[in-house]
Order: C-alpha cells, then structure tokens, then sequence
C-alpha cells in the first residue's frame, strides 16, 4: 500500500492561518546543499567519549552579496551533527559564546532532566561553560540540539541554532539501510526565514502564532543540490521552523518509504507519496532513485514551492527490498489503578495555554513515577473552522501514540515519537513512560507559544530516591 495523503486535517493547515505567510520561490541561483560536518570528539578513552558544543555567533553566505549573521553550534549556522551510539558513555562541554545566556537542549533524548537535558533550568551564561554526562539509553534515531532559555528559544532558533544528532545501535545497522553520512545518509533541516538587506531580524518578523519566512532553506541553503551517487539515499528530515508545518513531496510524485519516526524505527516501512510534519518531529525516510538515469533531477516540494533538488549522477545498481518488519515494538503495559492524565492545550495568539494556565518556571505541574506507563489524553481544544494544529512535545521520554479521537494513528505513527501534532478539536492519546528523574518540559513545539508560556513542568520521580532540583527564576536567566 502507498499512502497519498498527509493524514492531517486540511482545514486546520498552517496557510488557512490569517498570519500565514507563503513561501516564495527564491530567486537565487542555485547551491550545492550544506551538510554539517560530524562533530569530531575531543578524546575517546574506551566506552568514555569527549564532545565540545560551542554555541557562537559567525556569519554565512546564504544570499548572493553580504554575508547573514547567524548564529551556529561550532559551525557558523545550524551546527555540527552530534553522532551518538547506543551505550556509550559521553562527556559534552557546552561554552556559550554568544552574548547572551542560552541552553543546550536535547529534543528526543532520554537523559535526566532539567540540567543534562537541557531545558531552561541549565543555562549556560555568557562566557560560560557547563559540563554534562550521560550514557546513551535509547535506540537508533534522530534527534536535534537546540537552545530553550525561557521565553527566548524562538529567537535563538530563528538566529540560527540546531544541530542533528544521529544516534546509532547495533539493531538498527543491521537493517539494510543507508548509513554513510554526508554520502547516502543526509541530514534535511527544514526552516523558513526572512531577509531583511541580507540580515535576520527576528522582531520584524515576530508572530505571536509563530514567526514565518518566505524563504524555505534547508540546512541553511537556500535552492540546495544535492548530488545523488547511490541509488537508495536515506533522509533525516527535521521539522526545525519555528512555526511552519512542511507538506513534503516530489515534483514527479515519486514514492518514497518512511523508515522511522521521532523515536526511531518504525515496526514496519512506510511507503508514501506525501509526507506532512508539524514543528519538531523527525522522519527518516528513503528515497529509492532505481528508475532515474544520470542526469535526472527530482525536485523536493512543500505545497507548490521547490525547496531543494537532487541530481541524480552515476550509482551502482543496488535493488534492495526493505523487510516486511523492521523492528518490534512492545506494546507497552499500562499501569493499572491510574487515571488518565489530560492535558489540554488551548487558545491561539497571546490566548494560548496549556492546562488553562501559562509557565512558571518554579511550579511543577506533575509528577509521574518513573517506571508507570501512565496514558495521557492530550487535547487541543481549538475549533475546527479557525484553530491551529498544535504540536506537543514531551522532554525526558519517547511515547507511543495509541489513538486520535478514538481512531487509530497515522499509518507513520507507530513508532516511539516526543512530538505529536494534535489537530483542532482533537483528543490524542498517547503511552507515557519515563525511565530517568528529573524535571521536565512538555509544550507546544510552535516555539513562539511555547516562549508565551504553552509550557508546563513535570517531575518524574522515584520513590526510592530523592532528588531536589534547583528551579531557577525568571531573573537568573
Ligand atoms: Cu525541542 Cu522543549 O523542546
Ligand atoms: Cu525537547
Ligand atoms: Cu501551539
């Protein structure tokens, strides 16, 4: 079966939004896509690997004439991609040489929380450094690092910080998927943004609904080529905008296959001709070129705007069929005796809340022992005919989506996710465990609602343990 629709909702798509500003086609002449490098560790001492993020201010070439001040994690945009593996034991050093305080967050890893993970409670200053460390717990997927100082990460993001993480085990490289980076294995960091004589200027382009670009870029080139020279090439597509919503496809409608999602594999391929993603979440998806010859070129779309080719070159054949399953995920039991937790997102503009309230960074909102698998009914409250999807995104654990207003999940949808996006007048009911203490975020991943306050903080715990956690103010940031 191949799917041809984007599952969500039409009417409630991010350009039926009064603010909504269309992506234009970019007059600009056409660029080799950038690939962040792999960051390189500083030290590995057996099972102990040493990492250094330095988040800085640079500039780049991303219009023809003067170059954009942008902001980037050891890379002058975005940031080098951070490659993880599976029960290994890393040691970041994080410096802030911006000239403000920010954070390192990590969106889709499972790490203690609030300071390894990230959220505003670890803030870097500027000038400053912080060291963590955390042993990778989780299977092969994508994740991203991006900044979540309260209430500037909109900002922060919009100037240029994200950076892939590629977290690897020894399960999913036993699949027969692409994984030479750089080569069949590519990062796709979608973002739109504005120029203003060549500059960002995040202010002028502020919404309360969340800022918009005309121009799509992905990982920071605009008009990108990508040369093709393998057959089978599998994309890491991250949802990184702000605030857009990318409705993806391929000029001459050509298939692709969703390998995984948020979390990482899917139990079984998806196979699609359309793919939609809300803020945040991740697909892998792999695109299968057997039909092209040298010299093609396939464009990638997002509605009726091309953002990125690939031209196809010489590659050897290789016919690979993906298995029927991939990998099994077990169903998760759920705690019995517990109620059901709801949270509800609401409003739009300067009205939006999550549970009626906005954040405080200095009340925790819930608690869930580590080990429940709790269900969690997330409900977005908007109408149908003028509301907004949401996505909700949850720090400190990957969940599983059980159902949509009773119904069953997007065909893409079954495997571990951290961002859902919950459409206007919709229930989605997910499987929550969390496997590690801390304090944690969840919010609408539209960053411009979330530095509003669609945030809210829960503390996973474990009874045996105690753990006091040092909530920062709004005037230590
Ligand atoms: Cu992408 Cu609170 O995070
Ligand atoms: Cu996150
Ligand atoms: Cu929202």
């Amino acid at each position: 079966q191949v799917y041809t629709d984007y599952f969500f909702d039409e009417p409630v798509f991010d350009l039926h939004d009064g603010g909504y500003i269309p992506l234009e086609k970019a007059e600009v002449p056409e660029k080799p896509l950038h690939i962040p490098a792999a960051l390189k560790p500083d030290k590995v001492d057996g099972n102990d690997v040493y990492y250094t993020i330095t988040a800085h201010e640079s500039e780049t070439q991303i219009l023809p004439g003067a170059k954009t001040k942008t902001w980037g994690y050891n890379e002058s945009i975005l940031g080098t991609t951070v490659v993880l593996k599976k029960g290994v034991h890393y040691h970041v050093h994080l410096v802030n040489e911006l000239p403000e305080v920010t954070t390192f967050h990590w969106h889709g890893l499972n790490v203690t929380g609030p300071i390894v993970d990230g959220g505003p409670h670890a803030p870097v200053y500027p000038g400053g450094t912080r060291d963590i460390d955390f042993t990778l717990d989780q299977p092969a997927q994508t994740d991203w690092i991006h900044p979540h100082p309260c209430p500037n990460t909109a900002r922060q993001v919009w100037n240029g910080l994200a950076a892939a993480v590629v977290v690897t085990d020894d399960e999913e490289a036993k699949l027969p998927f692409p994984r030479n980076y750089g080569v069949d294995d590519i990062p796709i960091i979608l973002q739109d943004r504005n120029y203003h004589e060549n500059q960002l200027d995040y202010k002028a382009d502020y919404d309360m609904d969340g800022a918009l670009g005309k121009y799509a870029l992905v990982n920071g080139t605009i008009n990108g080529v990508f040369n093709v020279t393998t057959q089978r090439v599998r994309l890491r597509i991250l949802n990184g905008a702000n605030r857009r919503e990318w409705r993806l496809h391929l000029d001459d409608g050509h298939e692709f296959t969703q390998i995984a999602s948020d979390g990482g594999t899917l139990p079984e391929p998806v196979r699609m001709t359309k793919l939609m993603l809300t803020c945040a979440e991740r697909a892998e998806v792999i695109l299968d070129f057997g039909d092209k010859k040298p010299g093609d070129v396939v464009t990638l779309m997002t509605d009726n705007i091309p953002i990125m080719k690939f031209k196809i070159g010489d590659f050897k054949r290789e016919d690979i069929e993906l298995p029927e399953h991939l990998t099994t995920i077990a169903a998760p039991k759920v705690t019995p005796g517990l109620p059901v937790t709801r949270t509800v997102m609401s409003g739009m503009d300067d009205k939006v809340r999550l549970d009626g309230k906005l954040f405080d960074m200095q009340r925790i909102d819930r608690k869930q022992k580590i080990g429940d698998t709790v269900l969690w009914d997330v409900v977005n409250t908007n109408d149908m005919d003028s509301g907004m999807i949401h996505p909700f995104h949850m720090h400190g654990c990957q969940f599983l989506v059980l159902s949509r207003n009773g119904k069953a999940p997007y065909p893409n949808e079954h495997g571990w996710k951290d961002t859902v996006g919950v459409n206007a007048g919709e229930t989605v009911r997910i499987a929550v465990q969390f496997t590690k203490f801390g304090v944690y975020m969840y919010h609408c991943h539209i960053l411009e609602h979330e530095d509003t306050g669609m945030m809210a903080q829960i503390e996973a715990y474990d009874p045996n343990e105690k753990h006091e956690y040092h909530l920062i103010s709004m005037d230590e940031m």
